[in-house]
């Protein structure tokens, strides 16, 4: 038997890639501010950015997308989307819209009042967002082998003990909804066990609290069920994923991921008369319940795309080639997340150059050299994404942690577009003790690393 996992599809389109010198990459990088995000896309060789909205589409969806029903109303593409996600998701409304923050501003509009507190396993940071300009509290209850590092399974469940403290103490009425955001993306990558979430459920049940699910990353969830849970090793992908649903009140899904799309979401739910309120919110910034801002022919690249994520051979190319890359730069000695997720690679920056201090931004300093070295863009997620800079001295408070996110784009790269990303980490490697840290000269007052400006600096070791 042959043991190689390959990719299962061959390739009918190709696109080119750019590649650009390293003098040419030090003047972009100086004209960027040291921020991969104002460097057009023109520009990069590999971008992991991120796994959202960048798949490649099947021959199944591209024929599929000929079939595009444009009606304003009532669509035939909308019924297709429809059956569809009720195929997986089992609800009964279906109310399709542009992406998954659209979803959920719809939802919390609905659902969250000012004061309100909506706890999670960890918010993803539009949800977040979207949570807090409603003027209410949303509260991330990470498991305690998630804060402490420890490499048990499904590291993204929810903290059931501190979830019903929270809910005892702030009274079940103050508490709209929970999200289990499946896998958890803040939790990088890691997935959420069926056994947490069907205590969930159980759990906010005796209190009258619905539990919605952002199934952005449902598959991969219901692959790693599959791979680690007890009992679930012979289910199909698909009978897992619905059961994970059967124990929620609804769903929010970012299309964007899992439904293989470059665009698109959907709320699911079974209240009929939440869903007309939905619906009158939705027709103000989407457009017509069916079809939610998207055009017909998304409405077809969706349906067929969440039928195409579920097959095993697609996730197990997937899991393998996540493990590719995880192994490479593993073995080389770089520091990771110590649990291999699907669709990202996560590198401790802070420990791989540990002579930066984090006020000293080494996750963007890390981001900053893949660049350099192989045109490679990735995205950091610590002090630069979610510190804040302290008003009273101009110093960074820091960020949990400094980690760089190697998102990994569905059905786009192949094994040699990673092995050259191990060979930029071992080049890196060999220069790490001389690379300075950056400090922040601009920034925006929310969301700052869209646009914040970096310079390096000198200074290695800050002035206590
Ligand atoms: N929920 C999760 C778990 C996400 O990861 C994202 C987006 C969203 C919601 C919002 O969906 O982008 O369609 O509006 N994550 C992207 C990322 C941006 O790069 O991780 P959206």
């Amino acid at each position: 038997m042959i043991k190689t996992i390959i990719e299962p599809f061959r390739i009918k389109v190709v696109e080119p890639i750019a590649f650009t010198t390293t003098k040419q990459r030090a003047e972009l990088l100086k004209n960027s501010g040291h921020n991969l995000f104002q460097i057009d896309a023109q520009n990069i060789t590999i971008d992991m950015l991120t796994d959202s909205g960048t798949s490649a589409l099947s021959s199944k969806q591209w024929s599929a997308l000929m079939l595009g029903d444009e009606s304003y109303a009532g669509a035939s593409s909308f019924h297709h989307f429809k059956s569809s996600v009720q195929n997986i998701f089992g609800f009964s409304q279906v109310l399709p819209v542009h992406q998954g923050r659209a979803a959920e501003r719809i939802l919390f509009s609905e659902l969250v009042k000012p004061g309100n507190i909506v706890p999670g396993n960890a918010h993803f940071d539009t949800t977040r967002a979207n949570i807090e300009r409603l003027q209410a509290e949303a509260v991330d209850l990470p498991c305690r082998a998630w804060l402490e590092s420890s490499d048990q399974d499904f590291l993204g469940n929810v903290d059931l003990e501190r979830l019903k403290n929270l809910i005892e103490t702030s009274g079940p009425e103050n508490i709209p909804l929970v999200i289990l955001t499946i896998t958890s993306n803040t939790c990088a990558g890691q997935p959420v066990s069926m056994q947490n979430i069907a205590q969930t459920s159980q759990l906010l049940k005796t209190y009258g609290i619905p539990l919605y699910i952002d199934a952005a990353r449902f598959a991969e969830n219901a692959y790693f069920i599959k791979l680690l849970e007890p009992g679930y090793s012979k289910r199909s992908i698909l009978s897992i994923a619905n059961e994970i649903f059967s124990y929620a009140d609804g769903a929010m899904m970012s299309c964007k991921k899992d439904g293989l799309a470059n665009i698109g979401g959907f709320i699911a739910l079974k209240d009929t008369e939440l869903t007309e309120r939905l619906k009158v919110n939705l027709i103000v910034s989407e457009g017509f319940p069916t079809y939610g801002g998207l055009t017909g022919r998304d409405l077809e690249t969706i349906a067929v795309g969440l039928q195409e994520v579920l097959e095993d051979d697609y996730l197990n190319y997937r899991a393998a080639s996540a493990s590719f890359l995880w192994n490479g730069l593993n073995k080389l000695g770089v520091p990771l997340i110590q649990k291999p997720a699907l669709h990202a690679v996560y590198v401790d920056a802070a420990q791989m150059i540990p002579h930066i201090e984090p006020a000293f931004l080494p996750g963007q300093v890390l981001v900053c050299e893949l660049f350099l070295e192989g045109g490679i863009r990735t995205c950091e997620i610590g002090t630069a994404m979610f510190g804040k800079t302290d008003k009273k001295n101009g110093t960074q408070i820091c960020a949990q942690r400094e980690l760089v996110r190697l998102a990994l784009p569905r059905r786009v790269y192949t094994q040699s577009h990673f092995e050259y990303v191990i060979e930029a980490f071992e080049n890196i490697q060999k220069r790490v003790d001389k690379l300075s840290g950056l400090k922040i000269t601009k920034e925006a007052p929310a969301l700052r690393h869209f646009t914040a400006v970096f310079e390096p600096t000198r200074l290695l070791i800050p002035s206590k």
